[in-house]
């Protein structure tokens, strides 16, 4: 039975590999390598001790991806490939729009004619927009405020008509609150391509001494410090909400989304307060003013995942930092800084 990851050499994607093939599941990566390195997937090699197929093809070419599903059984399809830059999107729409929404249409159009309908589609909390309650659960007001957010949100509604249109479709989507942390071998984590949009990964770089100091946008906020409010999540428990997800799609058809978070709110200051104490390192930080789109406080209700998925996320903010610093200490420039190696996956 062969999984399909669309964006596996990523950083969800690269977590997720692993526990696939942890859990027994036979993979084949595709990905563009448009923000991500294949180095990612010898590490996964490395990790796991397990080999598979990599396809390194652009899901906007309908020929490349047609010949994942002619050269192979694909028995189900996890599809994290797509532009995930909130700040970016809003720069560039069009771009987005294109690569996270027609690439989706074309992997659904070929899963629907080689006889594929079981799906996992890398969604995010971002749909919710500023949220009306908390903490948020999937029936919480859908409303995003910016055009990142609103291409996960239209392919949520897009995957819900495909649905309606034939019922033997059985689509998990999975609502990410903020990703963290690293598989704690430390050879692989989140290795972005150029300046960090996200916090942890720009505070890692300050404590490693790439950059000078972090730069907190606001601490004006109604918070009990001031600084924004975030629901961070372990890379590998999101990973595992994956399987967890998979397994749902195999069993059940017609589509659920899931909220995968700890439904634990922490600060800015706060995660620079924890990163400090499990890294030794001193993390400088400058106040200035807010950025423009951030929400005040976000943190889910997970109960529903728990429920019908039977996950629930398990590592705490200490173990996400630690993990965080482990490979940004052994990897000072992420992929990029590590020797060449031959590589060790089939490339296609
Ligand atoms: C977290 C907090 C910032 C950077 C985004 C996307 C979301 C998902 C995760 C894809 C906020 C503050 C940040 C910095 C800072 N991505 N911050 N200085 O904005 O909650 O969510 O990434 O699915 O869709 O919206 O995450 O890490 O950017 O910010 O002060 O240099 O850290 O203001 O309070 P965010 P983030």
């Amino acid at each position: 039975m062969a999984i399909l990851i669309t964006g596996g050499a990523g950083y969800i994607g690269s977590h997720t590999c692993v526990e696939l093939l942890n859990a027994g599941y036979e993979i084949i990566v595709a990905d563009n390598l448009s923000n991500s390195n294949s180095e990612s997937l010898n590490r996964v090699i490395d990790i796991t001790g397990k080999s598979f197929k990599f396809y390194q093809v652009d899901l906007l070419n309908q020929n490349e991806v047609e010949s994942i599903f002619s050269e192979n059984k694909v028995d189900a399809v996890i599809h994290l490939a797509g532009y995930k830059s909130v700040s970016e999107a809003v720069v560039k729409p069009l771009a987005y729009y294109r690569n996270n929404i027609v690439g989706m249409l074309i992997l659904c159009e070929m899963m629907q004619k080689y006889g594929v309908y079981r799906l996992v589609f890398s969604s995010s909390a971002t749909v919710y927009g500023q949220p009306v309650s908390l903490p948020i659960t999937e029936e919480s007001t859908l409303n995003t405020n910016n055009p990142y957010g609103r291409t996960k949100l239209m392919c949520e509604e897009i995957l819900r008509d495909i649905s309606m249109s034939n019922r033997l479709w059985s689509t998990a989507l999975l609502r990410y609150f903020n990703p963290i942390g690293a598989h704690d071998s430390g050879l692989i984590g989140e290795d972005p391509m150029d300046i960090p949009n996200n916090l942890l990964p720009y505070i890692s770089q300050v404590a490693v001494g790439r950059r000078a100091e972090l730069h907190i946008f606001g601490d004006d906020y109604p918070t009990p410090d001031g600084t924004g409010v975030r629901d961070y999540i372990h890379v590998m428990d999101i990973a595992s909400g994956h399987v967890k997800a998979l397994e749902r799609v195999m069993l059940k058809t017609g589509v659920e989304a899931y909220n995968l978070g700890t439904g634990i709110g922490y600060s800015v200051l706060e995660l620079v307060d924890t990163f400090e104490k499990v890294s030794g390192q001193k993390v400088p930080y400058r106040i200035v003013e807010r950025r423009q789109g951030d929400v005040a406080v976000c943190y889910a209700d997970s109960s529903k995942a728990l429920m019908e998925l039977g996950w629930s996320a398990t590592r705490g903010i200490e173990e996400m930092c630690a993990d965080s610093w482990r490979w940004q200490s052994y990897n000072l420039h992420g992929y990029e800084g590590s020797v060449p190696k031959p590589v060790k996956i089939s490339v296609y």
